[in-house]
């Protein structure tokens, strides 16, 4: 089979993060397009596609901290409003992959399929989604409440997913696009480090900066650490960390140009 890629659209990509629930629409636009013409260009290429939840889902996620589990009737009502500003945002973006690119594309909202178990997944059907890859069409996974056999309720992360996923599915490769370069020295005033390995990065005297916006999942270094998991358990695996808002680099890293900062296996 050709190969795969998990491309994640990063929430402070495709939302404005200073207004609560505002989609960058013309940005989004222009990265389904490089999404389509990727495909156009590699018509074998295999994406699965996953989307954060910047100022939609991060504002009550952090309001109600729901991460951390729901139990009393307010969290719960909290779950319940963290999951519709999730699934609005994956609205939008299902409708601009239709709309814009003509990309066929179903999505696989977590809340309705994953089952976790103190934040980590127990269960999760996946032959739907590997079906959808089979017949050619994109599937779009987001990050999302779930329901946890010992939280009651919890927030998964698209790079949460991404790692069970990558498990199951041994993609190449993983692009996480974001607003950011890369991943920094030192946040935001450093330089962009080119490669990260597990042995680099147990040397690094600090941990790589966090973002600036509302992160209720964690942030840069959180992000880079389950990364080193997925390519230390999947050495052929490779992570990239770039920026997706110069025009074009999403279209570029899905043909397999080297963008941001990669993170490697030692091997
Ligand atoms: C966050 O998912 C999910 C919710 C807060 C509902 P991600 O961690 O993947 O999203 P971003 O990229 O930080 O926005």
């Amino acid at each position: 089979m050709s190969e795969l890629i998990f491309l994640k659209l990063g929430g402070s990509l495709i939302t404005d993060k200073h207004t609560e629930a505002m989609l960058r629409p013309e940005l989004v636009r222009r990265i389904v397009e490089e999404i389509a013409a990727a495909r156009q260009a590699k018509p074998e290429l295999r994406i699965l596609l996953g989307h954060g939840s910047g100022s939609f889902g991060h504002v009550p996620a952090k309001k109600y901290g729901t991460r951390q589990g729901v139990h009393t009737a307010e969290q719960w009502r909290g779950f319940v409003e963290v999951w519709r500003y999730a699934s609005a945002l994956n609205q939008a973006i299902m409708g601009a992959l239709a709309a814009v690119a003509d990309q066929p594309a179903v999505a696989f909202a977590p809340a309705s399929s994953v089952l976790a178990a103190g934040g980590r997944i127990q269960h999760w059907n996946l032959q739907p989604l590997r079906a959808a890859l089979e017949a050619g069409i994109l599937p779009v996974v987001y990050g999302d409440v779930v329901f946890d056999t010992e939280l009651g309720g919890t927030i998964l992360s698209t790079e949460d997913l991404f790692a069970h996923l990558a498990a199951e599915l041994r993609p190449a490769r993983i692009l996480l696009a974001g607003s950011d370069a890369g991943v920094y020295t030192r946040y935001p005033d450093g330089d962009v480090i080119a490669r990260i390995t597990p042995a680099s990065y147990a040397k690094m005297a600090a941990l790589p900066g966090a973002s600036a916006a509302t992160d209720v999942t964690g942030g840069m270094a959180s992000k880079v650490e389950s990364m080193l998991g997925i390519v230390q358990a999947l050495p052929a695996c490779e992570v990239s960390v770039f920026s997706g808002v110069e025009d074009g680099n999403i279209r570029k890293a899905l043909l397999g140009e080297k963008l941001g900062t990669v993170i490697t296996s030692d091997e």
